[in-house]
């Protein structure tokens, strides 16, 4: 059966990919309640941001919520397949995406109430992410269709930091410290860490040589 980047899946590969859907709608959907406007759905440590950058911290939730969900589904090999036209329009969707949550999310930056490391961090993240993107669809454009699978992955790394930052959250909340302790940190570890992960399986997926296996009709 064809799943991840087209190649062939086993029952591991399929529960990652169930997996990752499922988290990445989880906490797309989760987040789309910034659509409301409403400050009552801000976390207190971010009340402050929310009203000096109103419309653009909604802007970024939402683009980048958008981004998460989308970004996901262009991972199903199948629906490339049967509907290339579907991958290409999401695809466009998804850099859009990803560029208004990027601007919008080195505008907020600055404003994060923790401080300067973790300013640092989340537009060093939103550097790396509008960068990683342009690359992989300008390789799309040029149907380099590799170069596009493997920069596509590169930069759904980044997006799914969304993910790692509230996984990784939960667990300090469990051992007890806030959002406000560990933004520093946090605004690193959920990026870095999904960076050396894509380049494992990077590195894995040409060992078995899965990058041959193009599909350059359904590149977006
Ligand atoms: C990958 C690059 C990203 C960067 C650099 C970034 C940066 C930021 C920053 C600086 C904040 C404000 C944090 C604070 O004031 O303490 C924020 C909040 C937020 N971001 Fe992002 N973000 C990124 C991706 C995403 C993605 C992919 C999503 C998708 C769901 C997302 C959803 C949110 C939401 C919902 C909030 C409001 C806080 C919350 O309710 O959890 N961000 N982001």
């Amino acid at each position: 059966m064809a799943g991840l980047y087209g190649m062939r899946t086993g029952p591991l590969r399929r529960v990652s990919l169930t997996v990752l859907l499922l988290l990445a709608f989880g906490v797309g959907l989760v987040s789309l309640r910034y659509l409301s406007g409403d400050p009552a759905v801000v976390p207190p440590s971010m009340q402050a941001s929310f009203l000096a950058n109103g419309w653009i911290f909604v802007m970024h939730t939402i683009a980048s919520a958008i981004a998460l969900m989308v970004g996901a589904a262009q991972f199903l090999a199948a629906l490339r397949r049967r509907w290339p036209m579907v991958h290409r329009w999401a695809g466009r969707c998804y850099v859009a995406c990803c560029a208004a949550g990027a601007f919008s999310a080195f505008w907020i930056a600055p404003d994060v109430e923790s401080g300067p490391v973790a300013t640092a961090g989340f537009s060093a993240l939103a550097f790396a992410w509008i960068g990683v993107t342009v690359v992989a669809w300008r390789h799309a454009v040029a149907r380099r269709v590799d170069c596009h699978r493997r920069w596509m992955l590169r930069s759904f790394a980044l997006t799914a930091a969304a993910i790692s930052l509230r996984i990784q959250l939960l667990v300090f909340e469990a051992l007890g410290f806030d959002y406000d302790q560990t933004s520093a940190l946090l605004s690193f570890s959920c990026w870095l860490p999904n960076v050396v992960l894509a380049e494992m399986t990077l590195w894995w997926m040409r060992r078995r040589g899965m990058e041959s296996e193009a599909v350059p009709d359904t590149v977006s």
